[in-house]
């Protein structure tokens, strides 16, 4: 297994590397790992513009999933830290979303455990203070097939 590591010192650099990944995945269900603040949703933004999409992407927390379309494909961005069930992401029809084959960003996937089965491209963000008042984030991501 490929890892590929870089340090964002800023946050535009994390929407730079994520504007990279989207061109290299943009069909693809990308799992997003990392603690509260770690730069996840601000990956997602790179990625969305990455793929051409100018409307401004937001945290999905209290919506768990957002859809932003770009002329007739859509990316999908969820939040499944406030998830309750398996059954609320049946509902809004995320197997259904996989298995059309659009982009579809995850943060906090670990709460269901099917979905780390699936094809999916890994990213891991971790923060790292530099200094008192600064901090950088080591960004690593390896492709994973399928696991039954
Ligand atoms: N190099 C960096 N990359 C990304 N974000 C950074 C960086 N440096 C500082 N930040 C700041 O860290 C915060 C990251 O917030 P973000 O909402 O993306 O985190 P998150 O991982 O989505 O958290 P949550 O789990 O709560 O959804 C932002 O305030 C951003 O400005
Ligand atoms: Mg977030």
């Amino acid at each position: 297994m490929e890892t590929n590591k870089i340090i964002a010192l800023s946050e535009d650099d994390t929407m730079s590397i994520a504007a990279k990944l989207a061109k290299e995945y943009p069909n693809h269900l990308v799992l997003l790992k990392g603690e509260l603040g770690a730069g996840k949703t601000v990956f997602a933004r790179g990625f969305a513009k990455g793929l051409g999409i100018e409307s401004n992407v937001s945290s999905p927390s209290y919506t768990l999933m957002n859809e932003y379309r770009k002329g007739h494909k859509s990316m999908f961005h969820l939040d499944l830290y406030r998830l309750n069930c398996l059954e609320e992401v049946v509902d809004i029809g995320l197997f259904d979303i996989l298995d059309s084959k659009q982009p579809c960003l995850i943060e906090w996937a670990e709460r269901v455990y099917e979905l780390s089965k699936l094809p999916h491209l890994s990213v891991e963000i971790k923060r790292q203070s530099v200094s008192d008042n600064d901090e950088q984030r080591i960004i690593t991501w390896h492709w994973e097939d399928s696991k039954e």
